[in-house]
């Protein structure tokens, strides 16, 4: 696990039960890291993350519940508009705002992201702003937020109520073991065909 990562999730009762568990604590001298750090995605993760065509967002209700919804869209929906700042279109939905509300209490969230063709997943956890808007042009207007960083902002072409900007605090790669190869229809078709157009062209 990335130190980072490490750091916020190996808490006093996290580190009690490794050492009753598993014998001994993982937590040590990770104290001087500190609770706000700036981390930044690597090229690994950002070309990870701009081929994902969905997400597991998950929020802490104001109840301590955790609460996990699905997110999908076009493949690099979720944006990296800087190393340490990701973001995603919300779209109106099933109008119950789980998320939403939970984030206006608490604004942090863990996500996942898988790969399941190469058998990969990410786990983020960051901080995530609301910006409210009616249309694009209504977020720059406001200037709630970093305007220059909303403008690198690829937005999709109706239906978005707010963008999420997520900031990230630590990111960790899991091992793929259990992780079970699944394909689209596209992948399947794509690494099932060798006679495609461009394996002809070159022959
Ligand atoms: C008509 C309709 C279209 C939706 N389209 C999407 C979509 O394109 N992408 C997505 O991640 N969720 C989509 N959703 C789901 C919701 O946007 C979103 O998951 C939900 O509103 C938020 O759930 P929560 O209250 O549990 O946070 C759609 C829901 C409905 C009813």
């Amino acid at each position: 696990m990335s130190r980072h990562f490490a750091a916020i999730a190996y808490t006093p009762s996290v580190r009690a039960s490794q050492r009753l568990h598993g014998g001994r604590d993982l937590g040590e001298g990770l104290e001087e890291i500190s609770e706000t750090p700036v981390v930044e995605l690597g090229p690994r993760e950002c070309e990870f993350i701009a081929a994902r065509d969905s997400f597991y967002l998950a929020t802490v209700s104001e109840s301590s519940w955790p609460h996990v919804q699905h997110r999908g869209g076009q493949a690099g929906f979720l944006q990296v508009l800087d190393p340490t700042t990701l973001a995603f279109a919300d779209l109106s939905g099933n109008r119950q705002y789980v998320s939403v509300g939970n984030l206006t209490k608490n604004d942090r969230a863990a996500l996942i992201l898988m790969d399941y063709p190469n058998r990969r997943r990410l786990k983020i956890l960051g901080h995530v702003e609301m910006v409210e808007l009616a249309t694009p042009q209504e977020c720059f207007l406001r200037g709630a937020v970093n305007p220059k960083l909303l403008a690198k902002m690829k937005f999709p072409e109706s239906n978005v109520e707010r963008i999420m900007l997520i900031r990230i605090a630590a990111f960790d790669w899991n091992c793929s073991r259990h992780i079970t190869p699944r394909f689209t229809e596209n992948e399947w078709q794509s690494r099932s065909s060798p006679l495609s157009a461009t394996s002809i062209t070159k022959e």
